[in-house]
């Protein structure tokens, strides 16, 4: 099924391409005037040397919208505005609400999609950073999943490199019990950071752990143990806080750096057989096309150190083309925060060279800012410290859990226990995906918690309410093919925000800019208000009332559905 601005944009580009002669884009979108306004004829006129209106007449003269268009008019330099027809809403509406995908069809040719995202650091506190890749990189799971794409998910997890020679060397100092039980309770930190103290201290420990790097480097199976044992333990902190951000990751989608390992000598040995290695600095490099410094020098990746060992940069590149080569895949994304956005350019350029990385095959950095305390600054603890990601969602729940108790005091317990996880945890999504993700935004518990404005418990809440039109009322919710009749002007609002589902999704799922999947559900959400103050429901009668709750059900399940994708529970009841 296409949906309305998908037929309108066919139809007019059928059009267009005829008065332009090629083809030519009708620059078709919502509008404020109209339903939808398309300004393709201004940016032709100077290449067909016409006036832009003698091109938009000439268009509509070509243009096959008799059936979906009730007005047509042209403005302006040439903008030709489109009026909707009331009978082609109510067709359109009916055929998304009987759906169950909302007019959202399953991708024509699905793409393998390794989402890389998460990706903490083995024995290190998971860092607001990571929260957001892990947010984010869920929202993309959920979403390309949904449009059946086959969805690999990466956490590409720091476990490998020098500093395990010191954290493993601190794990025997306190003994293996008591290091195990501070790592799987989460004191993360507190660990990383009295190994890094002694490191720094102690010449003696600093010395062992450069001795027991190399001993974990050349499979010495003791150290491998208690590596293994420091990763065991890490993973499940890292489980446990996915579980409570209700994220799809589970404990099969650890694919850490280590396991790329014995994959580096081939890597090194293809580079160098393809005349990409150069020497520099002792360091074996490569020097992807594109890439200079300030001063103009070519920039490279360090593939293997002067010490021999390989670095981050190695590991990335054996990870693209395992990617690539053993899993297919044709679309790779990154959700890594944008300081590491050269390094990643310098990744893909380096593969592209290789061979590893051709089209139709694309790789994709899905860039993030930073999370800001109040103060404008990096989010800390009030001592300046990381912040314990378990405690921060433990504070949203009982933060949530205070709001709802004021807002609904009748609520019971346990309903409402499942409710402050949903808004709690949806807040914080909420809070991350509801803004460009490009930007920085200000971590804010108020803002992210209030039941006004952009934010998860304003849409949770519009969903509830809906939902208790239908319990309060004593009514099933519509089953099957449902008459819709639009009539009234708030009707035709919702009627066309409705169809503006799927063309969001479209958007969303090639930008994975999930902001505007988050502005739309508000926008949805906000038109349902004005909907449901104009133009009664349950007061109406006949074929009214049941067209009148075939788009309140619509709207509820469109609400939920957008949730979801986004990773946010919608409770029937709050
Ligand atoms: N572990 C890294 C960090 O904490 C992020 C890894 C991102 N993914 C990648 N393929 N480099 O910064």
């Amino acid at each position: 099924m296409a949906h309305l601005e998908k037929l309108l944009n066919e139809r007019l580009a059928y059009a267009f391409e005829v008065v332009a002669g090629g083809p030519a884009d009708p620059a078709l979108r919502r509008s404020a005037h109209a339903h939808f306004q398309a300004d393709g004829a201004l940016p032709l006129a100077q290449r067909l040397g016409r006036a832009p209106r003698d091109i938009a007449a000439d268009v509509l003269r070509n243009a096959d919208l008799a059936d979906l268009v009730a007005a047509i008019e042209i403005s302006g330099p040439g903008f030709i505005n489109l009026t909707v027809s009331d009978a082609t809403l109510s067709r359109l509406v009916a055929d998304v609400a009987a759906d169950p995908r909302f007019g959202v069809p399953v991708a024509a040719h699905p793409d393998v999609v390794p989402i890389d995202y998460s990706a903490p650091n083995v024995a290190k506190e998971m860092h607001v950073g990571h929260l957001r890749s892990t947010v984010i990189g869920d929202a993309a799971a959920r979403l390309l999943s949904w449009l059946g794409h086959e969805v690999i998910r990466a956490n590409h997890l720091g476990d490998w490199g020098t500093p395990f020679g010191m954290l493993i060397e601190h794990m025997l100092d306190v003994g293996e019990t008591e290091a195990a039980h501070e790592l799987s309770v989460g004191d993360l930190s507190g660990f990383y950071q009295a190994a890094r103290v002694k490191f720094d201290a102690d010449p003696g420990f600093a010395e062992r752990s450069r001795q027991r790097v190399v001993a974990l480097q050349g499979g010495d199976e003791q150290t491998l143990a208690l590596w293994r044992l420091l990763g065991a333990e890490s993973e499940k902190y890292f489980l446990a806080v996915y579980d409570k951000l209700d994220v799809t990751l589970t404990a099969t989608d650890f694919y850490g750096e280590s396991f790329y390992n014995d994959r580096l000598g081939a890597l090194v040995d293809e580079l160098d057989r393809l005349g990409l290695l150069r020497e520099s600095g002792g360091a074996q490099c490569v020097f992807p096309t594109g890439f200079t410094g300030r001063d103009g020098e070519p920039l490279p990746v360090i593939v293997r150190k002067r010490d021999g060992g390989y670095g981050y940069g190695a590991t990335d590149l054996a990870t693209i083309r395992y990617r690539t080569q053993e899993l297919k895949a044709t679309r790779l994304l990154y959700v890594v925060g944008s300081p590491q956005r050269q390094h990643l350019e310098m990744v893909y350029q380096t593969a592209r060279e290789a061979g590893w990385l051709v089209e139709p095959a694309r790789a994709t950095h899905v860039g993030f800012g930073s999370v800001l305390g109040s103060d404008g600054k990096m989010l800390r603890t009030r001592a300046g410290g990381t912040i314990k990601l378990i405690d921060l969602l433990d504070e949203a729940v009982a933060r949530a859990d205070a709001v709802i108790r004021e807002k609904n005091p009748d609520l019971d317990p346990q309903t409402r226990a499942q409710v402050a996880q949903a808004v709690g945890i949806g807040a914080i999504k909420y809070s991350d995906l509801s803004v460009d993700r490009v930007k920085d935004y200000v971590f804010d518990w108020d803002r992210m918690l209030a039941f006004e404005g952009n934010t998860a418990p304003y849409l949770q809440y519009a969903h509830a309410r809906i939902r208790s039109i239908f319990t309060r009322g004593n009514i099933e919710p519509p089953q099957g093919r449902q008459t819709v009749l639009v009539a009234e002007p708030a009707e035709r609002a919702l009627a066309l925000e409705l169809l503006a589902f799927a063309p969001v999704i479209d958007t969303v799922a090639e930008t994975l800019e999930f902001h505007r999947l988050a502005g739309y559900l508000h926008t949805l959400a906000s038109t349902f208000t004005t909907f449901y103050e104009h133009c009664p429901v349950l007061r109406s009668e006949g074929e009214v009332r049941q067209s009148r709750l075939a788009l309140c059900d619509l709207t509820a399940r469109t609400l939920a559905q957008g949730l979801d994708l986004l990773g946010i529970s919608a409770p029937a009841r709050m």
